[in-house]
């Protein structure tokens, strides 16, 4: 687990799961709030100036689906979180193994993100769809 500079992770309410070889890496300027979870089995990538809300949770993997085979020996299948720089995730968002929120991306609360969120977008739903764009390019 690496965590950039002046990052404010809500302890001791953020819970963060990391496999061993996983990789979890946040980068600088990020907020987390209470009662987040992050799981990471493969690897979770959380940009500079992301503000993360309360209860939100961020997993890269899901239990295996295979027939025949109890759910609680079938193992797990995992795919790489990325939630990109400047991104806003409101209050009890889902986010599944194998997203990408692109940069400058807002998601509106209680959405569940199940795929791939545009640069510069306002998603909401679940799943989540985007519903409009922010407009905007933010300066570095
Ligand atoms: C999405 C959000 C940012 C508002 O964005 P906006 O573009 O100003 O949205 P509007 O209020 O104009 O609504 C646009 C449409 O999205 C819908 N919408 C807004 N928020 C929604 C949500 N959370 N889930 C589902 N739909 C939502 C509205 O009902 C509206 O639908 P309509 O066009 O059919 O009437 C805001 O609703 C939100 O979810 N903020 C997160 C709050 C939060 O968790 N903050 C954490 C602080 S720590």
């Amino acid at each position: 687990m690496k965590v950039g500079t002046d990052s404010f992770i809500l302890s001791p309410s953020v819970l963060v799961e990391v496999a061993p070889g996983a990789e979890l890496t946040i980068g600088n300027n990020v907020s987390l709030r209470r009662f987040t979870t992050i799981s990471v089995r493969e690897r979770v990538t959380i940009g500079d100036d992301a503000l993360i809300a309360e209860m939100v949770t961020i997993r890269d993997h899901d239990d295996a689906i295979v027939p025949g085979v109890l759910y609680r020996t079938s193992g797990f299948v995992s795919a790489a979180v990325e939630i990109r720089r400047n991104v806003r995730i409101g209050n009890k968002v889902t986010i599944t193994a194998g997203a990408t929120i692109g940069e400058n991306a807002i998601v509106a609360a209680n959405a569940v993100v199940t795929r791939d969120l545009p640069a510069n977008s306002i998603s909401a739903g679940v799943p989540a769809k985007p519903i409009r764009s922010v407009g905007r390019e933010v300066a570095t």
